[in-house]
């Protein structure tokens, strides 16, 4: 009896810790990744893949060496809206973490696009409604 409900409180200390040291105490409906690199590796290489080279058969589009991400609207319109096989990711990432990782691959991945992305940019364009 006193071996599994040991192992059971180490793990709670384990798992407690962290979330006590920066937990607002809310429950997250984000997720939380503090930059757009571990957004990226997280979330965006799961199809995009690891160097931003695209899937080999090419249904997803490498954001490496991409020139369509010099204008900071497109990518942030792809990623609050979706496009295509795309899905949109407004309701699962905070404005902060989509200018975060726009922002990283522009400037990752073979793309120099050093200009910053901001939050405001992000609401601007998730506030406008769909124009092609
Ligand atoms: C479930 C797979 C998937 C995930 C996850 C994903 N994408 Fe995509 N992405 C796609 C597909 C498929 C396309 C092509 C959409 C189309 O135009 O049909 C695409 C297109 C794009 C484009 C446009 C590229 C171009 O050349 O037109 C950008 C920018 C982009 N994704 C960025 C991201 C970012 C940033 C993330 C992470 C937040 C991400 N994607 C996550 C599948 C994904």
């Amino acid at each position: 009896m006193r071996g599994p409900l040991l192992r059971l409180a180490a793990l709670t200390a384990l798992a407690a810790a962290p979330a006590m040291a920066d937990s607002p105490g809310g429950r997250p409906v984000k997720i939380a990744l503090p930059d757009g690199e571990q957004v990226y590796n997280q979330i965006c290489a799961a199809c995009h893949l690891d160097k931003a080279q695209g899937s080999p058969d090419g249904t997803v589009p490498a954001l490496a060496h991409n020139a369509k991400l010099a204008d900071a609207n497109y990518p942030i319109t792809v990623v609050m809206k979706g496009q295509g096989g795309m899905p949109w990711f407004s309701e699962m990432l905070t404005p902060a973490q989509v200018a975060s990782v726009v922002g990283y691959v522009r400037t990752h991945f073979d793309n120099s696009y050093p200009e910053p992305v901001s939050e405001i940019d992000v609401k601007r364009i998730a506030a406008q409604g769909s124009e092609e």
